[in-house]
């Protein structure tokens, strides 16, 4: 069925987003918003449930369109936020359309044809004006964002020869329903009536409210090591180019609505003192030190939530190491918290389409710097 006005003139140069109900779909909408995207200018799409409802947009709304062969017809950037098999199936569509494609999910994010990239880190993998190679880019998982995005000053400044890193992980990283979960669940375990007609729905393997429990993707019965263990992994590899950098996650659901908190050890390649550690933290990209001993103010969820930056803090050397003669460490602790749904997903996918060129930094693209060429796909 053809989409309402998709042939007039304000319906070219389309930005889609799939999976526009869901929790990174909405983000997304809002940044697109804030950043004057017009709304004529957007394709919210979404599964067939959400057809034909209306979802907001800035100040006002705009109708859920559903994924169909002409869901691309006119875009200039597809951004994917839905499931990985929709990603499969849908991003080469897009290409074929003429869209540059930059998906969420984890479809594409280990294909050694399309960058994975965190502008902060590795923006130079990517050419603005230009294509990507399959006219796909992928975002990473959203604790690698956060991990790589805390430490790449520190990379920079000193190499990293390995990490340890244990997560508190918000659960709207499982998606909007999992939101929904946490409240429900918080409500019946205080004696509060429940309103939802699909309470007796889980996300989750174990009750989420008032409990901490190990992440919920499919453990390797082989190796014991988790789905979201083993993203932060090869991901942080593929991102740094490090393939046998060592890093040793433990990953773990905790009843917060939004923003995961990681609580990192990381090995420098080169001894470092406080102070400079310290220099390169605070001279960081999309970083914010929040490291006050004297008040005990740390990172935290609630103070990362709805933020760009990463908070990074709780800052000292390894007490279990001795510093050498110049009193320089090698390892170092940290605590990151970071915004899942927005660094860690549809921010990054943002400013990955700034960076190609593909969306403008404020307000509407001129005609002239709209890539149109289709990618080979
Ligand atoms: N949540 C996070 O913190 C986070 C962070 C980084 C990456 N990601 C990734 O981002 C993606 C979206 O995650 P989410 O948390 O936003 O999930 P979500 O809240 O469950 O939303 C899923 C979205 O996908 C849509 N959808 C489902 N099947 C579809 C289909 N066949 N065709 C078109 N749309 C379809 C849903 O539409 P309906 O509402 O109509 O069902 C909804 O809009 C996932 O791949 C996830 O791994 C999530």
């Amino acid at each position: 069925m053809p989409h309402e006005g998709r042939d007039s003139s304000a319906r070219r140069n389309c930005v889609a987003v799939v999976g526009a109900t869901g929790a990174v779909g909405r983000e997304l909408l809002g940044i697109l918003a804030a950043r004057g995207v017009p709304r004529e200018q957007v394709r919210a799409i979404a599964s067939a449930n959400s057809v034909g409802t209306s979802i907001k947009y800035g100040d006002g709304s705009v109708r859920v369109l559903g994924l169909d062969a002409a869901s691309f017809a006119g875009c200039r950037l597809a951004v994917f936020a839905a499931d990985a098999q929709t990603s499969r199936r849908s991003a080469p569509i897009a290409v074929a359309a003429g869209a540059v494609v930059i998906d969420n999910s984890s479809a594409f994010r280990l294909d050694p044809g399309v960058p994975l990239i965190v502008p902060e880190v590795n923006a130079d993998a990517l050419e603005t004006g230009t294509k990507p190679p399959r006219g796909i880019v992928a975002n990473p998982n959203c604790t690698t964002i956060i991990l790589v995005t805390a430490l790449e000053p520190l990379r920079r400044a000193f190499g990293i020869g390995a990490i340890d890193i244990a997560t508190y992980q918000a659960v709207s990283g499982a998606g909007a329903a999992a939101i929904d979960e946490l409240l429900d669940t918080t409500r019946r375990a205080l004696g509060i009536e429940s309103h939802r007609s699909d309470a007796h729905v889980s996300i989750f393997p174990e009750p989420c409210a008032f409990n901490v429990f190990s992440h919920d993707s499919a453990v390797n019965p082989a190796t014991g090591v988790n789905g979201e263990e083993q993203k932060v992994i090869a991901e942080t590899r593929k991102i740094w180019n490090t393939p046998t950098l060592r890093i040793t996650p433990i990953c773990v659901r905790v009843p917060v609505l939004r923003a995961h908190t990681e609580a990192i050890t990381v090995t420098l390649s080169e001894p470092a003192t406080e102070h400079d550690v310290r220099a390169a933290l605070a001279a960081g990209k999309g970083l914010q030190l929040v490291d006050d001993r004297a008040a005990n103010r740390f990172p935290t969820p609630r103070n990362a939530d709805g933020r760009d930056d990463i908070l990074v803090g709780r800052l000292r050397p390894d007490p279990g190491e001795m510093p050498d003669t110049q009193g320089r460490h090698r390892r170092w602790c940290l605590l990151a918290c970071g915004d899942q749904l927005r660094k860690g997903a549809a921010l990054n996918a943002v400013q990955i389409a700034e960076g190609l060129g593909v969306l403008p930094r404020l307000g509407v693209l001129p005609e002239t710097q709209i890539l149109h060429s289709p990618a080979p796909v």
